[in-house]
């Protein structure tokens, strides 16, 4: 039978992951948003697209959850994006409202679905999302690593001139400033990247990642990116619904014993095995002591956005 998946919010992100998906063709979707009209004609736009590429996928719009039940898989892009000069922290309060409300309700008619999230600020919104979904920590997760790490590869493929297929590179870490680009394992076809490129450039092509996001929202001034955001959406569904068993950047919850990385009870970027039952396994990645105290200063600031969701008046984290 073909699964289903419902992407909660279908503005840009939500709208282009629908399109990616609808173009593999394997699964039918729906797409839920507040906005009348809005996910309806959004998803009528493209189920009419699929004659033209061929794909038999069912996409429907809606704005009430019920045509959500018994979804496989649901996505959570909802939330407002930043404005220029926004961090993504800025959106902490309104965005955990928000995420809280949309995963009740979703949850409550998809009650074996695996949720990914994406809105941000990204880990401390998995936190909220695993408290109000009450589903165990590896049916929630969220998209970053891929995305902060396709950035990585893509400028790293413009400075070498090397095929984007050649370069292998993970950024773990929270979806935050400090993120943390693993220079100790990054290569070009097996060569580190630190014999091809000077210290300095790779320490700008670093910045420029960590501030990737930044980035495109000052270009675009109003909204953040979709395109790279929701293509790392669309792999995390893939490897779900065909069982891939992808090693996959995502935020993950370290649960009680830190995951091997001494951070216990955190969402957080690291590698995971992403298969038909969601996060499989948090992979133990061998790592530099630059990188394990980045590392940590990454989870110390996700820690804080945790503490300031517990800190809210009502609290959004008990
Ligand atoms: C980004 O980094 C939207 O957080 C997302 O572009």
């Amino acid at each position: 039978m073909r699964k289903k998946v419902t992407i909660v919010g279908a503005g840009q992100t939500g709208a282009t992951l629908a399109h990616w998906l609808a173009e593999r063709g394997d699964v039918d979707i729906v797409m839920y948003d507040i906005v009348e009209g809005m996910p309806q004609g959004k998803a009528l736009d493209l189920l009419e697209a699929m004659p033209i590429i061929g794909s038999d996928a069912k996409i429907c719009g809606t704005n009430g959850w019920e045509e959500t039940a018994g979804s496989d898989i649901v996505v959570i892009t909802s939330g407002l994006p930043r404005k220029p000069g926004m961090s993504r922290d800025d959106l902490l309060k309104v965005n955990s409202g928000i995420v809280a409300s949309c995963t009740k309700s979703v949850c409550a008619l998809s009650p074996n679905a695996i949720l990914i999230l994406l809105s941000n600020p990204l880990d401390a919104m998995c936190h909220v999302a695993l408290q109000e979904s009450g589903f165990p920590s590896s049916r929630v997760f969220g998209q970053a690593g891929i995305l902060d790490s396709a950035r990585f590869r893509a400028f790293l493929a413009m400075e070498t001139g090397a095929s984007v297929n050649e370069i292998n590179a993970y950024v773990l870490g929270g979806h935050g400033d400090d993120m943390v680009p693993l220079l100790g394992s990054t290569n070009v076809g097996g060569v580190p990247i630190t014999k091809l490129i000077a210290p300095d450039r790779l320490a700008s092509i670093v910045e420029r990642t960590r501030k990737g996001g930044g980035e495109i929202v000052g270009l675009l001034k109003t909204g953040s990116a979709f395109y790279a955001p929701s293509a790392a959406l669309a792999q995390m569904v893939d490897a779900v619904i065909n069982d891939r068993k992808r090693i996959l950047p995502c935020a993950v919850h370290t649960g009680s014993d830190g995951a091997g990385y001494g951070i216990p009870n955190l969402y957080m970027g690291l590698p995971a095995r992403i298969g038909a039952a969601g996060v499989e396994e948090i992979l133990t990645m061998d790592l530099t002591t630059d990188e394990k105290a980045a590392l940590q200063k990454s989870a110390g600031s996700v820690q804080e956005l945790v503490d300031a969701l517990k800190n809210l008046d009502p609290p959004m984290l008990h």
